[in-house]
């Protein structure tokens, strides 16, 4: 028979060393560990309970019942402990998770358009304002639209004015200007007038400098209808300039030559950097080059399906980089496709 006087004592061992253990129980992995171990199917307190026959009967309720006792107490010690190490766990976290509101922000990097998309967005909305439509024709052109169509023969001198990337494919090239997209244009719209803005990449196969570059935009201008002068292009452009350039910009136009318009011009306008006075971005002459224009020629006219004894019309073409160069004064034309994010952040 066991004896209930030395079970009375090992129960109290029993308690003392898992509330011992329990002090040293400082997290919650810690602390279910510890449930394991002193409250868990194998616990010393729970073999106590699988002892019991071996008592003498009349001891075995005392045994029963103090073990129960340890059991009790030893849960509610646990729960109590359970209690302190969550509350000291938040208490860490608030502490040490504290936001610090005073911290500066990290600035998220912002992306932008390119200089390009935004000044061409400027010319866009100015021509809109004058009732231009936005027109877009295709990069890879025929040689009988960038050059045949528009009044330039193969045997044509002026073909020398554009130095050209050919394909592999006999005939198939890199457009050298938007005006191939003036006979596009015509030939779909004819014979409805046409008010008409041509965007775009053009290609040429240069020696690239500060200067010249293989790949830039230009903006085509196109009006076409049955009494259209030298005069609305003046106007026109004009009107361009000062909303583009200030309500007090001049302009002037000096002659020059495009096969596919006649009489053909320059526009310059006034040196938006000196005021005409003369500086080193207009090189001392007080007027910047814009864009070249003209009427457009009857031949072309013919070849996009207008009769020119009825029709006329005119078409101009600009450069956006050039607009931006001497807006910001950029002095090299390589910036612009080169892709250096340090030169388009800034704009
Ligand atoms: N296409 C001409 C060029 O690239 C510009 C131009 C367009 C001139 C329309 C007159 C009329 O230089």
């Amino acid at each position: 028979m066991a004896e209930e006087k030395s079970v009375q004592v090992e129960m109290q061992a029993i308690r003392q060393s898992a509330l011992d253990a329990l002090s040293r129980a400082v997290d919650e992995a810690s602390l279910q560990q510890w449930r394991i171990a002193h409250l868990g199917k194998s616990a010393p307190v729970m073999q106590i309970f699988t002892r019991i026959g071996q008592f003498a009967p009349e001891d075995r309720p005392k045994v029963g019942a103090a073990a129960n006792q340890v059991k009790n107490a030893l849960e509610q010690a646990y729960s109590s402990r359970e209690t302190e190490i969550k509350q000291a766990s938040l208490q860490q976290s608030l502490e040490q998770e504290r936001l610090d509101v005073t911290l500066p922000g990290r600035k998220p990097v912002q992306g932008r358009l390119h200089i390009q998309t935004q000044t061409m967005r400027e010319v866009y909305r100015v021509f809109a304002e004058m009732g231009f439509q936005v027109y877009r024709t295709r990069d890879v052109e025929t040689d009988e639209y960038n050059f045949e169509l528009l009044n330039i023969p193969a045997y044509h001198p002026a073909r020398d004015m554009w130095d050209t990337y050919y394909t592999t494919k006999p005939g198939v090239l890199l457009r050298t200007h938007t005006s191939p997209g003036q006979v596009h244009v015509m030939r779909e719209r004819a014979p409805e007038p046409i008010r008409v803005i041509l965007p775009g990449m053009c290609y040429r196969y240069e020696q690239v400098d500060a200067r010249h570059e293989i790949q830039f935009t230009q903006i085509e201008v196109l009006a076409v209808g049955r009494n259209i002068t030298f005069g609305d292009l003046k106007g026109t452009l004009d009107n361009f300039a000062r909303r583009m350039f200030g309500q007090n910009v001049h302009t002037r136009l000096r002659p020059s030559y495009f096969p596919f318009t006649e009489p053909s011009a320059e526009l310059d306008v006034e040196c938006f950097v000196c005021g005409g006075k003369g500086c080193g971005v207009c090189k001392g002459s007080g007027w910047l080059e814009i864009l070249g224009c003209g009427m457009v020629h009857p031949v072309v006219l013919q070849n996009g399906g207008y009769d020119p004894r009825e029709f006329s019309g005119f078409a101009a073409g600009m450069g956006p980089e050039r607009i931006s160069m001497l807006r910001h004064k950029i002095d090299d034309i390589r910036y612009f496709w080169g892709n250096d994010v340090r030169f388009l952040e800034q704009f």
